[in-house]
C-alpha cells in the first residue's frame, strides 16, 4: 500500500484522540466512585439537598463512561479500566470542592476534544461531547452554587 502522508498523519491524530478520551473516561470513573461516595458520607441538613444531587450527578457520570467507551471502541481502541485517584475528605466542604475541581478540569478536556473530534472529521463524537459538556457544566454550577462562589472559568488558556 503506498504511503500518503495525510492519511498517515489522520491515523497518528486518531491514536492521540483514543488515548485522549481514556484519559476522559478514567475521569468519569473518577468522577462516579467520587460521586457515589461522597452523596453518602455528606452530613449535615445544610448538605442534603446537594447530596440528592450529587447521586443524581453519580447516574449521569456514568452515561458519559458509557459514551466514551463506546465511542473508544468504535475507533478500534481498548476502554481503560483505571480511575483517577479519588481524594477523601471528611469535610463537606473539602468534597464539593474537589468535585468542582474535577468538573472544571473535565470540561477544559472536553472542550479540547470537540477540537480533536472534528480534526479527524468524527462529527458524530464531537456531537456527543457537546451533550457531555453541558451537563458537566451544570454539575459545576451545582456544586459552586453549593460553595457560594461563583462558576469556575473554563475560557481561559485557550481551551
Ligand atoms: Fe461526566
Ligand atoms: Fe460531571
Amino acid at each position: 500500500m503506498p504511503e500518503n502522508k495525510a492519511e498517515k498523519d489522520r491515523q497518528k491524530s486518531l491514536k492521540e484522540l483514543v488515548n485522549a478520551l481514556n484519559e476522559d473516561l478514567s475521569r468519569e470513573y473518577q468522577a462516579i466512585i467520587a460521586y457515589t461516595i461522597y452523596s453518602n458520607v455528606l452530613k449535615g441538613a445544610k448538605w442534603m439537598s446537594i447530596a440528592a444531587e450529587l447521586k443524581l450527578h453519580a447516574a449521569q457520570e456514568l452515561q458519559h463512561a458509557m459514551i466514551i467507551a463506546d465511542q473508544i471502541d468504535y475507533l478500534g481502541g481498548m476502554p481503560t479500566n483505571s480511575p483517577k485517584p479519588v481524594k477523601l475528605s471528611d469535610k463537606p466542604e473539602e468534597m464539593i470542592r474537589f468535585d468542582l475541581d474535577n468538573e472544571t478540569e473535565t470540561i477544559k478536556n472536553y472542550r479540547q476534544r470537540v477540537k480533536q473530534a472534528e480534526a479527524v472529521g468524527h462529527y458524530a463524537l464531537a456531537d456527543q461531547l457537546r451533550k457531555i459538556i453541558s451537563q458537566e457544566q451544570e454539575h459545576q454550577h451545582d456544586l459552586a452554587t453549593a460553595l457560594g462562589i461563583d462558576v469556575p472559568d473554563v475560557f481561559c488558556e485557550g481551551a
